[in-house]
């Protein structure tokens, strides 16, 4: 569990590391250590060489075959992998900062001063910590459109003086004023922003009439099979169908309607008084999801937030958000047909029978991947028939098996053990505590379920893996020899017939993170990959236009891999898969989020969270931080931004 010494992004790994799930079921390293023990065996593999320790079998496949790749390689000069105070790109590219915590959203924001911040001009200003980027073009234009931005989580330390992130949570919390706390609340939830590109420069457009800011106290509506349940409701809202605000909203996606699903994850954190955890009404559940954490005092000035007081407050986060761009007046929606987790993301396609498809992670070691298929066909000729259309639908989750296959195992009240007899009473409960009903249908426990990304050109999907401190010796043998996942991996899996809402799945790993050069780490990067190229702790995703697959990270570091955060393009078909290549890098204490491309495949905006966090041994704070990045000011503490990539003499990257 948390330590009380550390930092607010810290506590978030903690969260996410916290071994919730204390059910039987076997995890991802078992079986992917039983399954590539097995094939190793019968591929006379076992007797290690060099080349076995460092490439995973995949790779080594791939080489020995003839190079069909449907998609086109990388092309771009590497960056040099390292850690300083700024941040670095691609030779041939700028890399501009578009818009920063506390700049102006609403047309009558104030102008930012973060000496005297308040909670009013923070709800009209750019919020804190970034990782979902979504662009939604204005007119089918790939250089005018909207950025829907989400805001997931606050570092007081460096956004108010005098806060040691080293400190006992007690001290800290005693710095977290009333007035503090509401301004916290404010720089929460997301940004819709308008955006432009004129004369090959990106900004964003003032007095936009699409501007928004969302935020802890924003009105939502509970929509799908779990609102109005009993569990759902609280003294504000006895129908159980209207709340305020979203919490922790990590990755996202955007839907073929071009609304925007903004995923809200450690919700867990927000919510207070632990003593009361054992008497409540949803003591076990609670356990399950970690929950009351006390990572924010929000609980001390804010009823809501405390389980005592107000019990069913914590059933009404955890869930896909679903918001209109393109109206500032629409209230969000909380679809709970997708269930109640640490939702990382929502990747989506259209699937061949015309339905919508969306993978989802559950961000916390030892726990799932998910699957929503909706009930009703996407219309693609009216957006307005969609507005509902992820209201119905069949959740699973996922069950990887030793031999390479895979089942979704649907998440029904009234099938297999999820009845009365197991304690659910309807299929909204069943939503509302989707990690116990999981865990009835023998899951499969993984590393850390990150982003998910569906390739719609090759028809494969990506999970990111981000690590998992916590494996066993027990799950280790000698072909997958790592009895701490501290790097991470990531699992590509192939719907059976091309069918995203098939029964059953392959799997494979596309790669195991970390240095390819240390045989302890047991990485499986191509050989091809160079000493910048390779990286650790896989977090957000994307596919690109051309069908290549980045990643983003969040957990590398001076300490840990001698190297910031970043954006790494990663092959993954013919001779070159596996090959990874950095293309940005981060400023020191950073992690990378987004990315997004735009239609034209001429920019990508990526985001820059919580620039300047403390790692390792160091202390960074309002003060004293570790950068000032982006403005270098000494007046101003490090900001979380959004930066946009282009190619300095025009053109699609990395082509
Ligand atoms: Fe917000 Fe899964 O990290
Ligand atoms: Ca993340
Ligand atoms: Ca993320
Ligand atoms: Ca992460």
């Amino acid at each position: 569990m948390a330590k009380p010494d550390q930092p607010r992004s810290l506590d978030f790994e903690d969260l996410e590391d916290a071994a919730a799930n204390s059910s039987s079921n076997p995890t991802i390293g078992d079986v992917i250590a039983e399954r590539l023990s097995r094939r190793d065996l019968m591929q006379g593999m076992l007797a290690t060489t060099a080349m076995t320790a460092a490439v995973s079998p995949a790779v080594l496949l791939a080489a020995c075959s003839e190079d069909t790749s449907s998609t086109p390689n990388f092309n771009f000069p590497e960056v040099s992998a390292g850690v300083s105070e700024r941040h670095y790109v691609a030779d041939g590219y700028n890399a501009d900062v578009l818009i920063r915590w506390g700049d102006k959203v609403d047309k009558d924001a104030p102008e930012f001063d973060v000496k005297a911040q308040t909670a009013e001009a923070q709800a009209k200003q750019f919020g804190y910590n970034s990782d979902f980027i979504g662009f939604v073009p204005l007119d089918g234009n790939a250089r005018h459109g909207l950025l829907c931005i989400n805001h997931e989580y606050t570092n007081e330390e460096l956004m108010f003086p005098g806060i040691n992130p080293k400190e006992k949570k007690s001290k800290r919390f005693a710095e977290m004023t009333a007035d503090r706390v509401a301004v916290e609340m404010m720089a929460h939830g997301g940004s819709v922003i308008e955006v432009k590109r004129d004369s090959g420069k990106w900004s964003v457009v003032p007095d936009s009439i699409f501007a928004r800011r969302i935020t802890a106290a924003t009105e939502m509506e509970i929509t799908g099979p779990a609102a109005g349940h009993d569990k759902l409701k609280s003294s504000y809202d006895p129908e159980g169908r209207k709340v305020y605000g979203m919490l922790n909203n990590c990755a996202g996606a955007i839907t073929p309607w071009g609304t925007w699903l903004t995923c809200e994850e450690n919700f867990n954190g927000y919510f207070w008084n632990k003593k009361a955890a054992n008497a409540s009404p949803h003591a076990v559940a609670l356990k399950r999801y970690g929950a009351p954490a006390e990572r924010y005092n929000w609980g001390q000035y804010h009823d809501r937030f405390d389980i005592k007081k107000e019990p069913n407050e914590i059933n009404r986060f955890g869930w896909v958000v679903e918001i209109d761009p393109m109206d500032p007046d629409s209230k969000p929606k909380k679809r709970t047909a997708m269930g109640r987790f640490k939702h990382e993301g929502a990747a989506n396609l259209i699937n061949k029978d015309g339905r919508l498809v969306v993978y989802q992670g559950d961000d916390q070691r030892f726990d799932y991947i998910y699957r929503f298929v909706t009930k009703d066909k996407v219309d693609r000729a009216s957006r307005e028939a969609n507005k509902d259309l992820l209201d119905e639908g069949t959740l699973y989750v996922a069950r990887f098996n030793p031999d390479g296959s895979g089942i979704w195992l649907p998440l029904v009240f009234g099938t297999g053990p999820l009845t009365e007899a197991s304690g659910f009473t309807d299929q909204g409960d069943v939503l509302i505590n989707v990690r116990i009903a999981a865990d009835l249908l023998g899951a499969t426990k993984m590393d850390r379920p990150e982003d998910v990304e569906a390739n719609p050109q090759t028809g494969k999907v990506y999970c990111m893996l981000t690590k998992n401190k916590k494996r066993t010796e027990v799950a280790v043998d000698a072909a997958n020899p790592r009895a701490e996942n501290a790097f991470g991996h990531i699992i590509e899996m192939t719907p059976d017939g091309g069918d995203h809402a098939a029964p059953t799945f392959r799997w494979e790993v596309l790669v195991k993170c970390g240095d390819p050069s240390v045989a302890e780490v047991g990485a499986t990067f191509n050989p091809a990959t160079s000493t910048s190229g390779w990286f650790a702790n896989p977090d957000n995703c994307m596919i690109d236009n051309e069908g290549r697959l980045w990643i983003a990270t969040d957990g590398n570091s001076a300490a840990t891999t001698g190297r910031t955060d970043g954006l790494w393009a990663l092959e993954t078909e013919g001779q070159a898969r596996g090959t990874g290549r950095l293309f940005f890098r981060c400023p020191v204490g950073a992690e990378l989020c987004g990315p997004c491309v735009t239609p034209d495949s001429e920019t990508f905006f990526v985001a820059v969270q919580h620039p300047g966090q403390t790692e390792g041994d160091s202390v960074s704070t309002f003060d004293s931080p570790s950068t000032r990045w982006p403005d270098f000011k000494w007046s101003m503490p490090p900001r979380p931004a959004i930066v946009v990539i282009t190619k300095r003499r025009g053109g699609k990257i990395a082509v």
